[in-house]
């Protein structure tokens, strides 16, 4: 059984996307363990309601970065879970090394827009000011920079005229919960083939 584990600052919406996709027979893998960077994120209460072991990363004070020892430390209770892939979903900050380093081809992350197209925060607000007629999301693998690792795949939503960034971000969303865990099944199956 493939081992996820979970890192988001947020609602967790999206690591309820996967549970969902792993009870319902379309993902074959479980939730080893979810991490998050906030302690009142709504992510912690759904694992904690889901029994999914679960924990909050202390990133000493720092508002947005992710440093070098609370990478250790969360790769560390990562691989205590025996974490195969971990599957950023709302994490708010940039991983880097060492953690890239441990999980090599391992980390995921879905993004909402179709990258390389409105990179980094509020990317729906963004694709709104651009005027935009088409926008969607991204799964892709992470590298260092900020949303540039290699796309694994895309959905697509067409922007309307009555719509606002909120009503946007919704539409992403719905197209998020579909597509996340489709692709980690996917990349599962391809770290299998590979034998990695
Ligand atoms: C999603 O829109 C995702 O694309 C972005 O952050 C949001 C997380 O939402 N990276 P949730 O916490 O999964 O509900």
């Amino acid at each position: 059984m493939l081992k996820l584990g979970i890192l988001g600052s947020g609602s967790g919406s999206n690591m309820q996307a996967i549970l969902d996709a792993i009870e319902g027979g379309k993902l074959v893998a479980e939730i080893s363990l979810v991490l998050s960077d906030h302690t009142d994120a709504l992510i912690l209460e759904r694992a904690r309601r889901n029994n999914i072991p679960s924990g909050v990363i202390d990133c000493a004070g720092y508002q947005t970065r992710f440093p070098e020892e609370a990478q250790k430390e969360t790769a560390r209770r990562l691989k205590a879970a025996g974490v195969e892939l971990v599957c950023l979903a709302g994490f708010m900050r940039l991983v880097k090394t060492p953690l890239l380093e441990i999980f090599p081809n391992r980390i995921l992350n879905i993004h909402p827009s179709l990258l390389p197209a409105y990179p980094g925060m509020a990317a729906w607000e963004q694709a709104i000011a651009d005027g935009a007629s088409e926008s969607g999301c991204t799964v892709h693998l992470v590298d260092a920079g900020m949303d540039t690792g290699p796309v694994l795949g895309q959905a697509r939503v067409t922007v309307t005229a009555d719509d606002s960034a909120t009503s946007l971000h919704q539409k992403i969303q719905y197209e998020e919960h579909r597509l996340y865990p489709a692709i980690i099944a996917q990349h599962a199956e391809t770290l299998a083939r590979l034998g990695e």
